[in-house]
């Protein structure tokens, strides 16, 4: 029997029509801030969840609204390329789409960008950094990679033209998964923790400063409806809080499945399965195929209530987009998606799953 028990916020299921999603839950009145207003726009999450389908599909939005915006991926087998047509996404950044630029940061890359900056001369950097006692002595100092990498986003969050103002309107990272992702972020503070002058206090104190600015810093975390996921995302928010006193901004629910009928037809199908299946294989098939949706449906909502019940702030829901590899049309769709919900228009926005 098919309970298809309702998700009291965000999700409204209209019985028998399309996905439509309230677009702000009444949570995101605790905080003011919705995530189009900071400049740094980091997502994290289990691993596999989606962080980077919702980092390029968020990183898209905020360039249609007119943002130039820079989308970064730290040190991975660039997939931004693949979602945006383009051509492959290394250490220089690339314009993927108007106003829509990327980049994969590695830390190689970083340091150097890093070294000339205090060395100013690329011979000097060379001697330098490339010296294989200093360059093997640097590789051995744990957490080197991700403050190096931490600290290019920064300067790019941060970064100033001549006429003083910011090149980038939007910086959005696609940050590590949830346990890599909590030590990159707490490379700041263990620093400060640790040492309490000097040039590399400074740096990190001032990264440190721009996290926990929630004006300026969204720290967002991706799930999907399922137990670990969504165990992890819990527990993610709190180590975040506890540990680094970093607040969680957003949640996105990704791949989330539109029901497919109404409460009343999901009885109606139970009914007709008792009564019809042994009759016919092929009409039973889809009975039992529309049951199955319908119980898949619930265990994602189980899941979805906890997040309601559980976390007190702004839950967005991406539906599954049912394709065999995602490109630049379910980018875009996810984007308006997205950005339907975090602009928080009143009116409901109808979303079709496909
Ligand atoms: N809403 C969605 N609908 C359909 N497919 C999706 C959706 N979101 C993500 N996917 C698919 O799920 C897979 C994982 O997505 P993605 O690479 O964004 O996850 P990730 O969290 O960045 O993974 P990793 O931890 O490995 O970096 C991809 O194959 C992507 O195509
Ligand atoms: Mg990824």
């Amino acid at each position: 029997m098919c309970a298809c028990f309702h998700v009291s916020q965000g999700l409204n299921f209209a019985p028998g029509g399309p996905f439509v999603l309230s677009p702000v839950v009444s949570s995101s009145e605790a905080n003011p801030l919705s995530l189009q207003d900071q400049r740094f726009v980091l997502f994290s999450g289990k691993g596999g969840v989606g962080k980077t389908v919702i980092s390029s599909a968020y990183a898209l939005s905020c360039a249609r609204r007119g943002e130039r915006t820079l989308l970064m991926e730290l040190n991975v087998k660039d997939k931004v390329s693949s979602f945006f047509g383009s051509s492959s996404v290394g250490s220089d950044i690339v314009e993927v789409e108007d106003n829509l630029f990327a980049v994969n940061v590695t830390p190689d890359a970083a340091l150097e960008e890093y070294g000339l900056m205090i060395l100013k001369v690329k011979l000097i950097y060379k001697a330098v950094f490339e010296n294989r006692i200093i360059s093997s002595f640097l590789r051995s100092i744990p957490g080197l990679n991700d403050l190096l990498m931490l600290g290019k986003a920064y300067f790019h969050a941060t970064e100033v033209a001549t006429d003083g103002s910011y090149v980038w309107d939007k910086v959005v990272v696609d940050a590590p998964a949830t346990g890599h992702g909590l030590f990159f972020l707490q490379i700041p503070s263990v620093i400060t923790g640790f040492i309490s002058s000097g040039h590399m206090y400074e740096e990190a104190k001032r990264i440190q400063d721009l996290l926990q600015d929630p004006a300026k810093t969204a720290l967002n975390l991706v799930t999907l409806p399922e137990e670990m996921p969504v165990n992890e995302t819990l527990m993610m928010r709190d180590e975040l809080q506890e540990r680094m006193g970093l607040a969680t901004t957003s949640i996105i629910a990704n791949g989330v499945y539109p029901p497919l009928f109404s409460q009343e037809q999901y009885d109606w199908i139970d009914e007709a399965r008792d009564a019809v299946a042994p009759d016919s294989e092929l009409l039973g098939g889809f009975l039992d195929a529309a049951s199955f949706r319908g119980q898949r449906v619930d265990l994602q909502n189980e899941y979805l209530e906890r997040l309601e019940n559980e976390v007190d702030l702004p839950l967005y829901y991406v539906p599954y987009h049912f394709t065999d590899r995602v490109t630049f049309p379910v980018i875009s769709k996810i984007a308006d998606q997205l950005a339907a919900q975090i602009s928080g228009e009143q009116e409901p926005t109808a979303l079709s799953a496909q």
